[in-house]
């Protein structure tokens, strides 16, 4: 009953392994005792802790978002650079506490540095100036003698960090956002930033700044930037915004279908304003995660269950599955809050969809190839996004439960497969991945997996993440979901696996 057929010569798009990026925000533990904490016994010259560094390195982040979020709408970068002695201590309205900035853009690269990730600033659009992004774009990027350029040589870097990724702000169309507006301002608005970003960097790739649940936003947005931008973000926190109900499991494992609505949604936009179907422009899911970070117990590690591993590993098959249009997304946030990795003075726990990073980064490949998926289903109500309501904030229309926009009353009803995989190729390994997360909460199934013109394998493994209960997590004194391997069994070309209830695998063969 559970079948996946692969095609592996049939290839759909290639898979850019930013999709496995993160966020990293000048927030509660995030930053200061999390990724920096000059006085832990673990800490390097330069502040980074050493045990998270290697948390990152094991998990090959691609690329980090920083320094927010809601934080950069009032964050002047300039606040964060030269003798940490002379750094100004600010109030940071967004998060309600005070930021030293003892770390700032030049810590930033040396994290950056550190594990091998890209940079990907997001740029102040909210009390900042065009100005001062493209300041920020010469002191990163130049190599001329000028102002900036010499700053940063002075402050110890010879060598341009050579930022790539420019963010033309953050959720700028939101009410709780420092300096927020509408679609139009915004497009004027992010055109002059783009346009000084370019003129400080010609190579600069820009993001614009998209809305999640407003399709009029990206339109009007992209009407004016099309031509500009390279690509256009979106954010997602499934429980943050009280769409989906955490006490509903088949609701839950209907999350990744909901991501996948949004990139449809967005990606019409993209494909009706620009009317290129080829996807010439791009998607960033520059923050997403199943919780936000307004949830009790948030920084408690008992609430970082596999159920949220498996919501995580079926968001990014999601991801994968959109890789023609889909080109970076940003876990929110790598360490502490609702992170992959908690820190504190003691060490860190790696929560379980740390361990989901790790079997993607490690174990998919890079090439999409065509697979169909048999098996059986189960039917939820996909819930209610409460920023699609044209006044969201509005309680009251929320309670009602209607979408007032479109007029319709109630969500839709899905059907849901409990096997949801996807299978990639890398050509250059000569290998095959076929990720399988068995969704249904109590059984265990049998899954056979055909490959269409099938060779000899030289090595075949699975690799799983699976523990007895839902709700089992990792903790300082357990770590109950972790990473596991096996062998599969193959009969006639065919392999068997058996699929734990509640389990995240991926089988791979190299030949
Ligand atoms: O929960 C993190 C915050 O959520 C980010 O700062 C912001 O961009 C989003 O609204």
């Amino acid at each position: 009953m559970y079948t996946v057929t692969v095609n592996p010569h049939r290839k759909i798009g290639c898979i850019d392994q930013k999709i496995y990026g993160h966020f990293t925000e000048h927030a509660f533990q995030n930053i200061y005792q999390g990724m920096y904490a000059p006085d832990h016994p673990l800490a390097d010259v330069t502040g980074l802790r050493k045990d998270v560094v290697d948390a990152l390195k094991e998990v090959r982040v691609p690329v980090l978002r920083y320094p927010g979020g809601n934080f950069v709408s009032n964050y002047h970068w300039e606040d964060g650079i030269g003798s940490q002695n002379g750094r100004k201590r600010r109030f940071d309205y967004a998060w309600e506490t005070v930021e030293d900035n003892q770390f700032g853009t030049n810590e930033f690269m040396q994290l950056c540095r550190a594990t091998g990730a890209e940079p990907y600033l997001c740029c102040n659009m909210g009390t900042g100036t065009i100005r001062d992004a493209m300041n920020w774009v010469e002191y990163c990027n130049s190599n001329r003698d000028t102002y900036y350029a010499s700053l940063r040589r002075e402050n110890g870097f010879e060598e341009p960090f050579g930022v790539k990724y420019w963010g033309l702000g953050n959720e700028c169309y939101a009410p709780w956002q420092m300096g927020g507006m509408n679609a139009s301002d915004y497009a004027k608005h992010a055109m002059e930033f783009g346009k000084a970003i370019r003129f400080a960097d010609p190579n600069a790739y820009l993001v614009a700044c998209g809305f999640e649940s407003d399709p009029a936003w990206n339109i009007e947005v992209l009407g004016v930037l099309k031509d500009m931008v390279n690509s256009i973000s979106i954010h997602h926190y499934s429980i943050d915004w009280g769409c989906f109900n955490l006490h509903d499991y088949h609701q839950l494992m209907s999350i990744s279908e909901f991501v996948n609505e949004m990139i449809k949604s967005l990606r019409a936009a993209i494909e009706g304003v620009t009317g290129d179907i080829y996807h010439p422009m791009k998607i960033a899911l520059d923050e997403w995660n199943m919780f936000g970070w307004v949830n009790e117990r948030v920084d408690d590690n008992s609430f970082y269950t596999l159920e949220n591993a498996m919501v995580t590993a079926s968001v990014l098959n999601t991801l994968i599955r959109n890789c023609n249009v889909v080109e970076m997304a940003n876990y929110s946030v790598f360490v502490n809050i609702n992170g992959t990795i908690q820190a504190d003075c003691r060490g860190i726990v790696l929560r379980p969809q740390y361990y989901v990073f790790k079997l993607y980064t490690h174990h998919m490949g890079n090439v999409l190839v065509d697979s169909d998926v048999i098996s059986e289903q189960f039917e939820t109500n996909m819930p209610i996004d409460r920023r699609v309501f044209a006044d969201y904030f509005n309680e009251a229309a929320v309670e009602k439960g209607g979408r007032l926009r479109s007029g319709v009353e109630k969500s839709a009803r899905r059907s849901i497969k409990y096997l949801d995989s996807v299978s990639t190729i890398d050509e250059t390994r000569d290998e095959l991945s076929v990720a399988l997360i068995n969704k249904h909460p109590e059984k265990n199934v049998e899954c056979t997996v055909d490959i269409i013109g099938s060779r000899e394998v030289k090595n075949a493994q699975v690799h799983s993440i699976w523990s007895a209960k839902l709700n089992d997590c990792n903790t300082a004194e357990k770590q109950s979901v972790i990473l596991e391997t096996s062998e599969p069994i193959c009969r006639n070309g065919k392999f068997t696996l058996e699929l734990p209830r509640h389990s995240i695998s991926v089988l791979k063969l190299t030949y």
